[in-house]
């Protein structure tokens, strides 16, 4: 038998070289996804806190479309996270209350339907973004367990963190406080939670910013018309200082980079033009009952039996009185994923997924994207 070559020798070792040093290392390229936030984002959290069905949404028909089974996803099937998940390459990210051993190098999720930036947004109903905040240390804690602490470092400042948060604030105002000093509540609040993921490593964020809330079928059922242009006037305020706040954010903290997605813009030109989006119904929602389907009763289990429900979800813009169907919700993540700066700005989120410049030791001074 022949004697391999001293070049085979060479790319023996060398691959060997290479596994030993990749053994307990992430792919040069792997970008994990941390999701906080409401029930825009949350894929089952709610089904393990001790909390009302007004909060939950694991009974059918919730899930049917896609999953086959209720997730506790508020809507026929994925959501913005699961597709985004699916566009980067990466597994559905779990719930993290879900029981069991987990291991979190993909990220997870927190997201809590209900919740708001503010505690008082649901109190004891919901895990508030304080609460998601203070599970995602333990996460970062472990994860430094298991990879030691650069590399634990490395995969924080790879990661994209997204948030879906505020809607839930606007929605329980009760606070005799102005409209424009509960924002900067709100908007302080998100800060904090911000600046808490960076000091752990966390560079990259994307948020999509609030819809029409006046033009929710719970709302329209509420004040009886087309859209309660008042409830949408906060969510507008809001969306006017979302990127002040990230602009601030991106001065003050070096390497903070993030992708901002005007939802509020997707969804309007999807109710005043339906059709063009492939939809037949942006009036009322599939699931639910009374006017516009605005009774909060889609499932029957939340202390209002009777509920209609429609042939095909996809037909409709709204699932429920409150959240918008599967199809809604790839056409937004399409967008936050490869949408052009029209929609989707400073960067899009695969943009931020690609951009390595973070993972450098000196990730201060990584190229700007
Ligand atoms: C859950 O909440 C209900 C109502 O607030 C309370 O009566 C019950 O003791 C709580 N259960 C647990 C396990 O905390
Ligand atoms: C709304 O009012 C209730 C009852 O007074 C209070 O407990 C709650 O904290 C208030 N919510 C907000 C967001 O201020
Ligand atoms: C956060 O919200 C609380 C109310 O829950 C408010 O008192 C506090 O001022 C807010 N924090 C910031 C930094 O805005
Ligand atoms: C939308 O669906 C609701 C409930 O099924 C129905 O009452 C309404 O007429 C529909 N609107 C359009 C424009 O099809």
């Amino acid at each position: 038998m022949a004697k391999p070559s001293p070049y085979i020798y060479f790319l023996i070792s060398l691959t060997t070289i290479v596994n030993l040093g990749s053994c307990h290392n992430l792919p040069e390229n792997h970008a994990a996804l941390f999701i906080f936030g409401d029930s825009l984002f949350d894929p089952g959290n709610n089904n393990y806190i001790n909390t009302t069905t007004d909060y939950q949404a694991n009974f059918i028909p919730y899930g049917d479309t896609f999953f086959k089974y209720p997730t506790g996803r508020f809507s026929d099937g994925r959501l913005i996270p699961d597709f985004i998940a699916q566009f980067a390459g990466l597994p559905i990210i779990p719930a993290y209350l879900k029981p069991g051993k987990q291991k979190f190098t993909d990220g997870v999720n927190f997201a809590s339907g209900g919740a708001g930036a503010l505690v008082e947004s649901h109190q004891g109903f919901v895990v508030d973004l304080e609460t998601q905040i203070k599970y995602f240390k333990r996460v970062e804690k472990s994860l430094r367990q298991e990879l030691g602490d650069a590399e634990a470092k490395k995969l924080l400042s790879r990661a994209v963190y997204m948030f879906s948060v505020g809607g839930n604030d606007y929605l329980t105002k009760n606070s005799s406080v102005s409209d424009q000093e509960f924002a900067s509540m709100v908007l302080g609040n998100l800060t904090v939670a911000l600046e808490e993921i960076y000091k752990k490593g966390g560079r990259k964020f994307g948020f999509p910013n609030l819809i029409p809330l006046g033009c929710l079928p719970y709302m329209k059922a509420q004040s009886g018309g087309p859209c309660n242009d008042e409830v949408t006037a906060i969510a507008k305020l809001h969306n006017s200082r979302l990127p002040k706040t990230l602009n601030k954010l991106k001065k003050e903290l070096q390497g903070f980079k993030y992708s901002l997605y005007n939802m509020y813009q997707s969804v309007n030109e999807r109710l005043s033009n339906p059709s063009k989006y492939g939809f037949k119904n942006a009036t009322a929602a599939c699931c639910g009952s009374g006017p516009y389907g605005g009774v909060y009763s889609c499932g029957g289990k939340r202390g209002v039996t009777e509920y209609d429900l429609c042939d095909n979800p996809a037909d409709f813009f709204f699932f429920d009185s409150y959240h918008p169907s599967e199809k809604v919700y790839r056409q937004f993540a399409e967008l936050m994923w490869a949408g052009t700066t029209d929609i989707v700005r400073p960067y899009n989120l695969k943009t931020l997924f690609e951009d390595k410049a973070s993972s450098t030791h000196h990730s201060d001074v990584g190229a700007e994207l």
